[in-house]
């Protein structure tokens, strides 16, 4: 099975970048399954229905959200029903609408896409290793193709994961700190595992927020508002894993850019 994974969704750029290139990729790699991070995807926070439902008109097969998927009122309306959408699997059980798994079948192949988030200078949510650890456990009784999305904040919380991981699942690619890593590998026991896949929206700004914003904060330590860059330069960071359909082992993991410094390829 191949597999595309498109990193944290920012803003209306992020969103275009989408439409016009998720087709493109997808004809490229000829990936079984696609999916997108999107939990910034309403205007850095959140994501609404219609986004949701553009992403999987777009070409997306599943959504995996992060810590900012509360932060759109939308989301209490549509998760319920929202079957396509994953958000962190350590948020309370039983408080938390929506769920941390979902499974997508391919011919007679099934995958499981689940979405964690970590701890380390986050909100201080369930443990994640006890939590993935159960939910391993129970997802291979169905299928040793399994995909995690991990949400964090540090590079050594998301390495613990995947070593924690290896062998176990198909894959662990971070996400949310909106920087592609260089350190795509795959781990001895064969799970793919990327520190962090990067983000797709402004090229420009800071973590695709305004600049002045940022640099203000940092120079005064004054509050400052925060606002998605909305136009110049984009940019889309994605990922592409090759999974043995018997084993669940990764055989292949390789990472891209599309922006105007690397732009596409065919
Ligand atoms: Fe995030």
């Amino acid at each position: 099975m191949r597999i595309l994974f498109v990193g944290d969704v920012v803003g209306s750029m992020g969103r275009d970048m989408i439409t016009d290139y998720l087709p493109k990729l997808k004809k490229k790699f000829r990936p079984q399954v696609t999916i997108v991070n999107g939990e910034n995807a309403a205007s850095g926070r959140g994501i609404t229905e219609k986004i949701y439902k553009k992403f999987l008109q777009d070409g997306a097969d599943v959504v995996t959200l992060g810590n900012h998927t509360w932060d759109n009122r939308d989301i209490f309306e549509f998760i319920a029903d929202a079957k396509k959408m994953v958000r962190p699997a350590n948020f309370p059980e039983a408080t938390t609408p929506g769920q941390g798994i979902v499974y997508v079948k391919v011919n007679q192949v099934e995958l499981a896409v689940i979405n964690l988030q970590g701890r380390t200078f986050m909100v201080d949510l369930d443990d994640p290793f006890k939590k993935i650890d159960e939910m391993v456990t129970e997802a291979r009784k169905r299928t040793p193709l399994i995909f995690v999305d991990f949400h964090a904040e540090t590079t050594s919380e998301k390495q613990a994961m995947g070593w924690f991981l290896d062998g176990r699942v198909s894959a662990v690619l971070g996400t949310h700190t909106h920087v592609q890593t260089n350190d795509a590998r795959i781990l001895p026991e064969g799970t793919a595992y990327l520190t962090d896949v990067g983000m797709t929206g402004p090229y420009d700004g800071i973590l695709g927020m305004k600049r002045d914003a940022v640099i203000g904060k940092f120079r005064t330590a004054l509050p400052h508002r925060f606002e998605v860059v909305e136009s110049g330069r984009s940019n889309l960071s994605y990922a592409v894993l090759e999974i043995d359909d018997q084993t669940g082992r990764a055989k292949k993991i390789e990472i891209g850019q599309i922006n105007e410094d690397s732009p596409f390829k065919d």
